[in-house]
């Protein structure tokens, strides 16, 4: 199974194109992936999320019908005077199936490895999935720390029980900023994962983000242990979305 994960942000999406221009490309292609052999998600906001909903339910294509609709972020408090945040139980309640965690853009924004962790522990007792998302910086890269750092990451996350259900390896330095990952740089990070999944036992698919684009998926989802990525500005639209997913092969 590969996966394909769209982060829209805080972008609006024009939810009616985005849909008739997947459509379209689904329809012109005749080898489509099928949704037992790529699954889609889109996080999203929870405005677009009723809205996005209603279509995957009387959509009449499997593939746009099997779309998983995933939150953002999820508060690390169960309930109570945290202005903004949002339980997993209301994530739960309204329907949504897991979270992204630890992005880096909410790291830069105070969520510290222990926030991360208590995020993962609640969305695990609501049994909803976790992205877990991890990445170093330029700087880290710069001075050969990149190990040490993403060992600490999982380290930091995998403990009492506690692991991902989707694994995304996201540069800072890659993401939004049109230079992806050289293909060197992303089979380093995964072996550093598999390495640590393996002694530690986890079972868990790793995914490749930042600046993941219709020109550049074929090389990336081709590297050895990458199953899937985690696309932000090319998600944004429905053509560009369906394009990456139509190239990532079983
Ligand atoms: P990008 O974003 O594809 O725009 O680099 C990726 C992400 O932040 O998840």
């Amino acid at each position: 199974m590969r996966y394909l994960i769209a982060n829209w942000k805080m972008n609006s999406v024009d939810l009616d194109a985005w849909e008739r221009e997947f459509i379209n490309i689904v329809s012109s292609q005749n080898n489509f992936p099928k949704s037992d052999e790529l699954k889609l998600i889109v996080c999203l906001n929870l405005y677009d999320y009723y809205i996005l909903s209603e279509k995957i339910k009387t959509s009449k294509h499997e593939i746009f019908n099997k779309i998983s609709l995933f939150a953002q972020d999820v508060s690390h408090h169960d309930e109570g005077a945290f202005t903004g945040q949002i339980s997993s139980k209301f994530l739960k309640k309204a329907g949504i199936e897991g979270s992204i965690i630890g992005h880096s853009e909410l790291r830069e924004n105070g969520d510290t490895e222990n926030i991360v962790f208590e995020k993962g522990l609640k969305l695990k007792e609501d049994a909803l999935s976790s992205i877990f998302c991890i990445g170093e910086d330029l700087e880290i890269l710069e001075n050969n720390k990149k190990k040490s750092f993403l060992l600490n990451q999982l380290q930091a996350f995998c403990k009492k029980n506690l692991s991902p259900d989707l694994l995304a390896y996201e540069p800072i330095w890659a993401i939004g900023s049109g230079k992806e990952a050289d293909s060197e740089n992303i089979a380093s990070a995964v072996s550093i994962i598999l390495d640590f999944f393996e002694k530690k036992k986890i079972d868990c698919p790793i995914l490749y983000g930042g600046s993941v684009s219709k020109n550049n998926i074929e090389e990336i989802i081709s590297i050895p242990g990458i199953d899937g990525c985690l696309v932000g500005n090319s998600s944004l639209e429905g053509e560009q979305f369906a394009i990456i997913a139509s190239k990532i092969k079983s």
